[in-house]
């Protein structure tokens, strides 16, 4: 379990994050969930120590991460495994060597321990004969994989994610999801996950916490986000989901216009389907 407390963080003068507390559960995917630019990032990166909060408290299973010793800190990162936007491999080593890496870093293994956990991880995620690929050779949903088996690699206590289902189609999207959410309820670990996704709302989440302008404005899971009665989350939902949907309801017209255009070879005004 991650406490956050009062984390306050400014650029500039710039107020990015107003003081945001709130519990990352161990055994959840905890979303922090937002629209571009509210400051999903920043807080990911002021919980994981990349970024010093300006005030406020972070503890990791009870042990206090902001402002201790460093040795202290070394040892909570050990436990903290990080997918990062884009997936950020190693281009100059294959996809063994990538997730090999944590663990010839962060632990005392052997090189034959080494390998057997390589290919335990790889194998849980699906890309047991992957092992020898470069990440040039890969697809983007299989890099996102690879990053995954890498973060858990070490054993890893906590896990966070940022948007790791950008740039992937809907699919595929939803296979990443659900793989971290499993291997978060499989190894018990606390996952974070930035994410501005919708669908991933309501497939993967567990606890969501809803910023907007460096405020927390609503958490709660995703059976009761649709009853939300705060008028910024709604708008995002709305947004995100109904504009899709009603997107989807769009071109589906579209093409039935076009089609009927085609086999009647008349204008397809008046030709809607009825309801
Ligand atoms: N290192 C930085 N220096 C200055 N401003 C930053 C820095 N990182 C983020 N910001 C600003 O903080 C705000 C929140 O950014 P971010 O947390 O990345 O948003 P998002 O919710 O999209 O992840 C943005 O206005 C961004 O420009
Ligand atoms: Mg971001």
């Amino acid at each position: 379990m991650i406490e956050i407390h009062n984390i306050q963080k400014s650029f500039s003068g710039v107020k990015v994050l107003n003081g945001i507390s709130g519990i990352f559960e161990s055994g959840k995917t905890n979303l922090l969930l937002g629209a571009s630019g509210t400051g999903k990032s920043v807080l990911l990166q002021c919980i994981v120590g990349l970024i010093k909060p300006d005030l406020g408290s972070i503890t990791y299973d009870g042990k206090v991460f902001t402002n201790n010793k460093l040795d202290l800190k070394q040892e909570i990162r050990r436990k903290i495994g990080m997918l990062f936007q884009g997936s950020a491999l190693f281009d100059s080593m294959n996809v063994e060597e990538n997730v090999e890496f944590p663990l010839r870093m962060l632990t005392p293994m052997s090189k034959e321990e080494r390998r057997e956990r390589v290919e335990f991880c790889l194998k849980r995620v699906g890309l047991e004969n992957a092992g020898k690929k470069m990440p040039s050779e890969i697809s983007g949903g299989m890099k996102k994989r690879v990053g995954i088996a890498r973060a858990i690699a070490p054993n890893s206590r906590y896990l966070f994610c940022d948007e790791p289902n950008s740039g992937l189609d809907p699919l595929t999207a939803i296979k990443i999801d659900e793989l971290i959410y499993e291997l978060t309820k499989e190894y018990d670990i606390t996952t974070v996950i930035v994410t501005h996704d919708m669908n991933s709302v309501m497939e993967i989440g567990d606890n969501i916490m809803f910023l907007h302008k460096g405020n927390k404005l609503w958490e709660g899971g995703r059976e009761e986000i649709m009853d939300t009665k705060v008028p910024e989350l709604r708008e995002f939902i709305f947004a995100s989901s109904l504009m899709r949907a009603a997107k989807k309801v769009d071109e589906e017209l579209g093409s039935l216009d076009e089609l009927s255009t085609i086999q009647n070879g008349r204008e397809p005004e008046g030709e809607k389907p009825q309801e």
